[in-house]
């Protein structure tokens, strides 16, 4: 069988490249070639492809640009729309089974989430579920709520374990992460996320949990190649600074990429022990301090807010964002789409409530769920268009990028084109679903 490599030209577009350092969503105007999987050129419009074509003046460059075009290149004008790079979510839990919904009731009347954790419900009640589910049924309810990131323009998206806290069953639903990937137009990084809760077989005893996670789990969920990275919940209800620390150093001897759930609900000093294991990212960060801002900023890692789970959770400590911003910690946005305290399967509602409770500004916040968002997973070559990169991108119908951060269920992409294939929401195109 031959496989062709598809190569397209988007021309007369607004690309917002948030190229590092250049202000205003790093927008140019320019045409936009790609071949197969890769932005191969950027054209802007000094240079545009097209417009040198027609002009007669300057046969040089004509000749120049169009040679690089491969043959058979398809042509979309697409006339002023914006194009981004592909969204990606870098906080979710998709993969579950179970509703939450009466222990939202039991919040509604005045428990806390942390009242009810300590009950043995919260993440213990997912657990239970998720345990009793197989894996084909958890596959059939991720791969269902998969859909609504990829009709935002969600490229990739990070999932966790967490929820079956056995060894099976954390496998079970990195299993059920990494098949998603195969029948999706959808890159799925995967987090190994034992160290969630301490599990009821270990009750009182979440040290030796810790180290049968530590010994026996990390070591052979590296070698399946089933976990791109580690995570951690380090909290009051999760697992102490010590422990933590035990999983992050084992995680980094493994070679995994390390991130962690810290100061969510009080503050433990997580964030500043896992940068000090060069974590792609500390997450939640509601209690962070003004000097670990600046401890933060002389590392690599990327501070990652989740507005929705502040918002249901009715909490009022906001993340130090001026304190981060000033220090030029990048901050990435994320849905932390599960069951108890972010049930909105939308990184774009993220985006705008990063904007609205959060104060970030429309800027920020698509960066957040663009290029640091990337950076948060390790994905160097996506979250930006620039010539070279992975041409995981989105073509928008708005007039202005801060639209996707105001404006909230009304935007889906024109065209998309993630892991080299294309899609188009118009039925007179002729990229329907072509690879
Ligand atoms: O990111 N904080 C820990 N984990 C999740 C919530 C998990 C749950 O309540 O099921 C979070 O908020
Ligand atoms: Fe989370």
């Amino acid at each position: 069988m031959k496989i062709m490599t598809k190569s397209v030209l988007l021309t007369g577009g607004n690309l917002a490249t948030f190229e590092t350092n250049k202000p205003n969503y790093g927008a140019i105007k320019a045409d936009i070639l790609v071949v197969g999987d890769r932005i191969v050129r950027i054209f802007q419009e000094s240079q545009s492809c097209q417009k040198s074509l027609v002009n007669q003046e300057n046969q040089a460059n004509q000749e120049s640009l169009a040679s690089e075009l491969p043959e058979s290149t398809e042509k979309i004008d697409i006339s002023g729309r914006w194009v981004l790079p592909g969204f990606v979510d870098a906080h979710t839990h998709l993969v579950f089974a179970g509703s939450r919904a009466a222990e939202y009731e039991r919040r509604l009347l005045g428990e806390s989430y942390t009242e009810i954790a300590q009950s043995g419900g919260g993440i213990l009640s997912t657990v239970a579920a998720t345990r009793a589910a197989s894996e084909e049924r958890l596959y059939d309810l991720a791969s269902a709520r998969l859909q609504s990131w990829i009709k935002e323009g969600v490229t990739s998206i990070e999932i966790k374990s967490g929820y079956g806290l056995s060894f099976d069953d954390e496998v079970k639903m990195l299993k059920v992460a990494k098949r998603l990937e195969e029948h999706h137009p959808i890159r799925v990084h995967t987090s190994f996320l034992a160290a969630h809760a301490v599990p009821k077989e270990f009750l009182h005893n979440s040290q030796e949990y810790i180290e049968l996670i530590v010994h026996s789990w990390l070591p052979q969920v590296a070698a399946m190649g089933v976990a791109d990275s580690v995570d951690v919940f380090c909290e009051s209800i999760g697992f102490d600074l010590a422990q933590t620390e035990q999983v992050l150093k084992q995680a980094q001897s493994l070679g995994l990429g390390i991130r962690a759930h810290v100061e969510q609900l009080s503050y433990l000093g997580g964030a500043r022990l896992a940068a000090s294991y060069s974590a792609l990212s500390v997450d939640h960060i509601e209690y962070l301090s003004q000097s670990d801002c600046e401890y933060l900023a002389q590392s690599d890692t990327v501070a990652t807010l989740l507005p929705i789970a502040f918002y249901h959770l009715n909490e009022t400590k906001l993340p130090p964002i001026a304190a981060l911003r000033e220090a030029k910690v990048p901050m990435a946005v994320a849905s932390d789409f599960n069951p108890g305290s972010a049930p909105c399967a939308s990184l774009l509602l993220a985006l705008n409530m990063s904007v609205r409770l959060f104060k970030l500004t429309p800027e920020e916040a698509l960066r957040g769920g663009t290029q640091y968002a990337a950076k948060a997973l390790g994905l160097s070559e996506l979250g930006q268009l620039a010539e070279g990169a992975l041409a995981d991108l989105c073509v928008w119908d708005i007039e202005h990028p801060s639209e996707l951060a105001y404006s909230y269920g009304i935007h889906t992409p024109l065209i998309r084109c993630v892991k080299g294939r294309w899609y188009s929401q118009s039925k007179q195109s002729s990229i329907v679903c072509m690879q």
